[in-house]
């Protein structure tokens, strides 16, 4: 019999990206574990936001979080997950414009990223997961068997955000606005000297401003059986 060897899957790149799509689908046909770290960027901005704490409030932030207990939830009915804070469901909350604008400045702290990059290496130890982010390859698993970087035009990326924004009721966001958003995160993820935004030296490169889901999903999935077997 073969037992096929577990590894870990590392998606970066830009904002609105299509991340998160394609390392769900790996994740479900490999049967891995998946980890949205933006989620957990955002549930930490949350958490600053209704502690009314400053992002210059190092001892406070320190403080604070040790507290915070953030988990994904599968949620089979819905074919996806849901991320928790200390338990609560902050799905929703936690993709507001009020968080996509303030999560840059929060990642740039270093014990925030000190904080969620221990618990992601942790996550990873048994192998099995696939997680995207901005510094999976580069600094979370230098060693991940699979790094692929994502990118794709900036317009094309507002639009699919300001399609998602509007589907879950956000009526009055605007596509300047979402442009704005993403150009300004890029920008900030990518000139930060804290784990900056950018593609492992052996990742491979998906732009996918004119490929399907489909298309990028079989790409992957066949880079990924590659290093299993
Ligand atoms: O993937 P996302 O757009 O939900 O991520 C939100 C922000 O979190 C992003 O603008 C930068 C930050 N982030 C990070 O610094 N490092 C990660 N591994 C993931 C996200």
């Amino acid at each position: 019999m073969t037992i096929n060897k577990k590894i870990n899957i590392a998606i970066d790149g830009f904002s609105s990206c299509g991340k998160g799509t394609l390392a769900k689908q790996l994740a479900k046909s490999l049967h891995y574990l998946f980890i949205d770290t933006g989620a957990m960027y955002r549930a930490v901005t949350l958490s600053l936001i209704e502690n009314q704490i400053n992002i210059d409030e190092i001892q406070s932030i320190e403080r604070l979080l040790p507290s915070l207990d953030i988990s994904f939830v599968n949620k089979p009915e819905i074919n996806s997950y849901k991320t928790t804070l200390n338990g609560r469901d902050v799905e929703e909350d936690i993709r507001s414009m009020e968080v996509s604008n303030l999560v840059s400045p929060v990642s740039k702290i270093s014990a925030v990223r000190a904080f969620l990059v221990d618990q992601q290496r942790k996550l990873g130890l048994s192998k099995g997961v696939v997680m995207d982010g901005r510094d999976i390859g580069t600094v979370v698993f230098p060693d991940a068997e699979l790094k692929i970087f994502m990118t794709a035009k900036p317009e094309i990326r507002a639009q699919r955000r300001l399609d998602e924004l509007k589907r879950n009721g956000d009526e009055l966001v605007t596509f300047d606005e979402v442009l704005l958003n993403l150009n300004s995160r890029d920008f900030q993820d990518s000139s930060r000297s804290n784990s900056p935004l950018k593609p492992a030296i052996d990742a491979k490169i998906i732009d996918n401003s004119f490929l399907t889901r489909d298309q990028q999903f079989h790409m992957a999935l066949e880079w990924a059986l590659e290093k299993i077997n």
